[in-house]
């Protein structure tokens, strides 16, 4: 029996969340939900998340699990909030360990102010484990590239792909996040191509003005129309195209809050001595030519 899908589309971050149970069985599981974020104000509040949260307690369903497909860099991750909420546990691949240290290092934190073992995750998942959910089985399939804990859902006829694959119009995510690996994102993706399943579902779409969102693509149309990793694009093509075009990516807006929220499963830092949290943002000053061509402090 094909698992049941709900999808929710954060609108400001393009994020697709779902809620995902067996039919006729309560224990459901969310992936990817999302906190609204105003990075003005430093505000995250939890509308967005409220809103699944009321979606399964008006269908009767009980979240047991919050699966990550991977930290993500565009928006602030819910899953603490709702585990809280609703008692639910919070899984996401093994490679997050890898972005935890990678963060540590990038934003001068020691363990005390980020652990780097996977905690605050309840579970770290490596390729081939299943995660069961009252009937529901979720098989982790490692699906390195855009990040090297990304990790797509096989449950049923459905796989949930997270960053591995966008829509067939807009083809593949960056793959210049720390860790990230064209090579093993092209690799990632043959291996979905071979997966026993029809239904692909995204974390984001972007779809051209006037034209409706895509949460549910086909494993055919990737296969067939994807536009960076049809069928018989080469992986050293693949890699070419996603280098250059990497390279003139702007960072995602809310990359640093984003992040750093993410690895701690969706947690805040903890406040400090006054009872305020904070966010940490590299900064530095390039020297760039003003509009009469001179340097400024030249
Ligand atoms: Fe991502």
């Amino acid at each position: 029996m094909p698992p049941v899908i709900r999808a929710f589309r954060h609108e400001p971050s393009a994020t697709w969340s779902y809620l995902v149970h067996a039919e006729g069985d309560a224990a459901a599981v969310v992936i990817d939900p999302v906190l609204d974020f105003d990075a003005g104000s430093g505000e995250a509040s939890t509308g967005s998340a409220a809103a699944l949260l009321t979606a399964a307690e008006g269908a009767g369903l009980r979240i047991e699990w919050v699966l990550e497909t991977h930290a993500h860099a565009d928006h602030l991750s819910a899953a603490a909030w709702l585990c809280e909420r609703c008692g639910a546990r919070v899984a996401i691949g093994a490679g997050i360990v890898q972005v935890q240290r990678a963060m540590a290092q990038r934003l001068n934190l020691g363990e005390h102010a980020l652990a780097t073992d996977g905690r605050p995750f309840d579970r770290l998942l490596h390729d081939g484990e299943v995660l069961q959910a009252g009937a529901l089985a979720l098989t982790a399939i490692a699906t390195p590239g855009h990040t090297p804990d990304s990790m797509s859902y096989l449950a049923g006829d459905a796989v949930f792909v997270g960053d591995t694959l966008f829509s067939p119009a807009a083809g593949s995510a960056r793959c210049d996040f720390p860790g990230g690996d064209a090579h093993a994102l092209y690799r990632s993706v043959r291996r979905l191509y071979g997966l026993p399943v029809t239904r692909l579902f995204l974390c984001h779409d972007y779809p051209a003005e006037g034209v409706a969102p895509r949460a549910e693509t086909s494993l055919a149309e990737q296969r067939a129309h994807n536009i960076h990793l049809h069928d018989g694009v080469d992986e050293d093509a693949f890699v070419a195209m996603r280098t250059a075009r990497d390279a003139t990516l702007a960072a995602p807006k809310l990359l640093w809050p984003a992040i750093q929220v993410n690895v701690r499963a969706g947690r805040l830092p903890a406040p400090e001595a006054n009872g305020q949290a904070y966010l940490r943002l590299p900064v530095r000053l390039r020297e760039t030519a003003g509009a009469d061509g001179a340097h400024s402090g030249a």
